[in-house]
């Protein structure tokens, strides 16, 4: 008998959400922290003690020495990141080794990997997905048509022979964009990446996973990117290439739907987007510009300013309903404050029909937002810890999502530290 089920925290917007921040604060309420889609493409920032720590592959119960970090099989691993991970986390007194577990079926992103992504997105010219070129794409491309290299064949005799021939194959394609590259450096940076990985704990986390459960341990599935820009249901092709959504958390880590419990959806008070793609409530103006320098609204993968704009309701409503959320947490609060007004995209007009769902195509030229606005906040969140403090125009504002998508927040984030959270209700566990 199953006692207890696992929960998933996954973004509701474009990515970027801040689920490094709450990952982390959550963590002392779990006993394994694991990531279960994406890669490198990742940056989930986590602030304390006046430490900023941004990891890319590596999950964000890390910092917490009572909890074990898996890297589950949906996962695509770069190991030339991966070991600067490493490092980075052991200058911080981090010891990584005795914390953190790789599923033998998680995938190799490869040099050559990077360089098909860099030259496929150079093909596309105007029309490129924007991609952070970590080689996502055609690493998740040579999974789905089976040429893929996984974690558990480094530890096979012929690892080198399958490296070299899914290398050739790769050149052979890059020679068809006549794309120009080396990567003789890359390639030695990468062999001692597998060697680092090779000293790591390997697993078949799917059994791993499936015994914490029964054993009664408590389990939070970390997702990257977010909804939008999920494979199947996102603002395709401007998407990623897994399932951000919580069924991927199924498929990326062998856990059953039956196993699964609360899916806590995070987002921001307003919304961002980084990368090419349709973005309907987006500012192009001032408003969007004060946005980003507020919210600090730059890449934590690539540093590239992040498009900003209004909440966008009938997408995080979508979002809801294809993830189930169970709990909503509303982050980035403090941002708003000093906008006298804030608006709130509650319907979109599509060819003259006022509708209140995402349609298939959200592209600027067939749908615009309906706003409702709404009376602004003025004070200074980030010193704030109780709700009692917050004003009253944010607790309206919150109290209408709720309404709106019928899902209560349960946390609030006033600034980017761990301490600068208030809790409303209960994140499961
Ligand atoms: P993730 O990819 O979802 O983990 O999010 P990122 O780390 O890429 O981006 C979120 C950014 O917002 C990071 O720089 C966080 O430190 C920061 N952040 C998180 N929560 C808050 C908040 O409530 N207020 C402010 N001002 N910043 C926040
Ligand atoms: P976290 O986990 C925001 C975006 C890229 C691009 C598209 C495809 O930090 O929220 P890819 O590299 O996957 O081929 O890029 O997806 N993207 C993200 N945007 N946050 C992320 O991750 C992202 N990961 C990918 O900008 O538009
Ligand atoms: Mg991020």
């Amino acid at each position: 008998m199953y006692l207890n089920k696992a929960d998933i925290l996954l973004g509701l917007q474009w990515g970027d959400e801040g689920k490094g921040k709450i990952v982390d604060v959550i963590t002392p309420s779990y006993d394994i922290v694991a990531r279960f889609q994406g890669g490198p493409n990742a940056g989930h920032t986590l602030e304390f003690n006046g430490i900023k720590h941004v990891l890319h592959t590596i999950p964000s119960g890390i910092f917490h020495d009572h909890v074990k970090n898996v890297i589950g099989n949906g996962v695509v691993i770069d190991p030339i990141v991966f070991a600067k991970e490493i490092k980075a986390l052991a200058e911080r007194g981090v010891d990584v080794k005795s914390r953190l577990m790789l599923s033998r079926k998680a995938h190799l992103i490869l040099p050559t990997h990077r360089m098909l992504d860099a030259a496929s997105e150079a093909e596309k010219g105007k029309a490129k997905i924007g991609s952070t070129l970590k080689g996502i794409g055609p690493t998740y491309m040579d999974k789905t048509g089976r040429n893929g290299l996984r974690v558990g064949d480094i530890l096979e005799p012929e690892f080198q022979e399958r490296y070299n021939a899914l290398v050739e194959k790769h050149k052979k394609m890059l020679a068809n964009y006549n794309y120009q590259y080396d990567i003789t450096e890359l390639e030695k940076e990468w062999m001692s990446g597998i060697d680092v990985l090779r000293s790591l704990t390997i697993i078949d986390s799917e059994h791993y996973l499936n015994q914490a459960l029964l054993d009664g341990k408590k389990i939070l599935a970390e997702g990257a990117q977010g909804s939008l820009l999920d494979i199947d249901f996102g603002s395709y092709p401007f998407v990623t290439s897994s399932n951000t959504v919580a069924a991927g958390a199924c498929t990326g880590l062998g856990l059953a739907p039956s196993r699964i419990g609360d899916v806590l959806g995070i987002f921001k008070a307003y919304c961002t987007r980084v990368g090419s793609g349709p973005f309907p409530t987006e500012l192009e103006d001032e408003t969007g510009e004060q946005m980003r320098q507020i919210g600090k609204e730059f890449g934590s993968t690539t540093g590239r300013p992040r498009r900003c704009g209004w909440l966008d309701i009938p997408a995080l409503k979508y979002a809801c309903m294809i993830n189930g959320v169970t709990e909503l947490i509303m982050m980035k609060t403090d941002v708003l404050s000093g906008f006298e007004t804030l608006k709130i995209c509650t319907h979109y007009n599509l060819n003259g029909e006022k509708i209140d769902y995402l349609p298939y195509d959200i592209d600027p030229s067939k749908v615009q937002p309906i706003y409702k606005e709404v009376k602004g906040w003025n004070s200074d969140l980030t010193g704030m810890r109780s709700l009692e403090e917050l004003p009253k125009e944010l607790i309206e504002y919150i109290e209408f999502v709720e309404a709106t998508l019928g899902i209560p927040v349960t946390y609030v984030s006033v600034g980017p530290d761990r301490t600068q959270t208030i809790i409303r209700g209960k994140v499961s566990a």
